[in-house]
């Protein structure tokens, strides 16, 4: 399989129709995939076809495989990847990962037709606290990509490609200021959405100081505001996160979704004192961790060696 393998053979890989495929090709498989499904505005005929290959794989019982599934389909900038989305973020029998990234992915296409949905799981009292939190980003990130203030605020051109789930807060002159930003980031009476901006105000900021102030935010309570923190540290591959990355990761107590980003954290920085750490991983209490340190592995592996390809994701 490579990238130019037919789109039956990726999606028989992304699958595993052979029963035998590594955890590792079926993620290579997708990220080709969602490079076709992006490609709507040239091809929309194979952009339609991947979209629709890539979510079949919403029957697989990998909670980790369909919460990247989830997340490529959001970053596809193809609306006709809501419906979908649409359908497993109300699905609970997915497991909450999967239905989490599928909130996230309808905020990251910034659908308007989904806002009806999200509002719903925000204001519902039984549902999950990530869940709703979730809802409540993606809900504020499609309101302010349609709004004014989209088209008049001047951002830091992000150095990554991903479609984050809030925008970074403006340039001006208090949001270089490091311990402003921390304030903001650590702010539990501020709306989450303001919080997520400062985070990725110090994302793109990206020294040392901005990586350790981050780091400052796995003292939160939120699930899903660590794992974003963790998500972000494998963008940046500072090896200055590493140890707060290691601490995250050996927590018991951790929600396995914050473990499972900070494995994979670990994977792309990829320095020699994260190997044993992520080995000892492949034995976790949870599967999602545990075949997180199996991408991880694959990662390291690929960071360290003279391969000059892995899919651009
Ligand atoms: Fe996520
Ligand atoms: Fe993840």
């Amino acid at each position: 399989m490579n990238e130019s393998s037919s789109l039956e053979t990726l999606r028989d890989t992304l699958i595993n129709s052979s029963g035998s495929t590594p955890l590792s090709d079926r993620f290579r498989a997708l990220f080709y995939l969602k490079s076709i499904g992006s490609n709507h505005e040239n091809d929309p005929k194979n952009a339609q076809l991947a979209i629709d290959y890539i979510s079949q794989a919403f029957n697989d019982d990998s909670e980790l495989l369909k919460h990247e599934v989830a997340y490529c389909l959001g970053q596809t900038h193809n609306l006709n990847a809501a419906p979908t989305l649409r359908n497993v973020l109300e699905d609970l029998n997915q497991q909450c990962m999967v239905r989490h990234e599928a909130a996230e992915a309808l905020g990251a296409l910034g659908d308007s037709n989904s806002l009806e949905l999200l509002i719903k799981y925000f204001n519902d009292p039984n549902e999950l606290l990530e869940i709703k939190q979730t809802c409540e980003l993606a809900i504020e990130r499609i309101k302010w990509e349609n709004s004014k203030l989209s088209k008049e605020e001047i951002l830091q051109k992000s150095l990554y490609e991903s479609i984050d789930p809030a925008p970074p807060l403006p340039l001006n002159n208090s949001t270089d200021k490091i311990d402003k930003l921390k304030n903001i980031l650590n702010d539990n009476n501020q709306p989450l959405f303001q919080r997520y901006r400062a985070m990725f105000r110090l994302r793109d900021l990206g020294t040392d100081d901005a990586c350790l102030a981050l780091s400052s935010g796995f003292n939160d309570d939120s699930a899903l505001f660590k794992h974003e923190i963790a998500y972000i540290f494998g963008q940046i591959c500072n090896p200055i996160t590493v140890p707060s990355l290691i601490d995250v990761v050996q927590r018991d107590y951790e929600a396995p979704m914050v473990r499972h980003e900070a494995a994979e954290a670990l994977g792309s920085i990829a320095t020699p004192e994260t190997l044993p750490v992520l080995k000892n991983l492949l034995n976790d209490k949870d599967e999602v961790v545990r075949d997180s340190a199996i991408v991880a592995l694959d990662m390291w592996d690929y960071e360290n060696s003279n391969e000059i390809e892995y899919a651009k994701v």
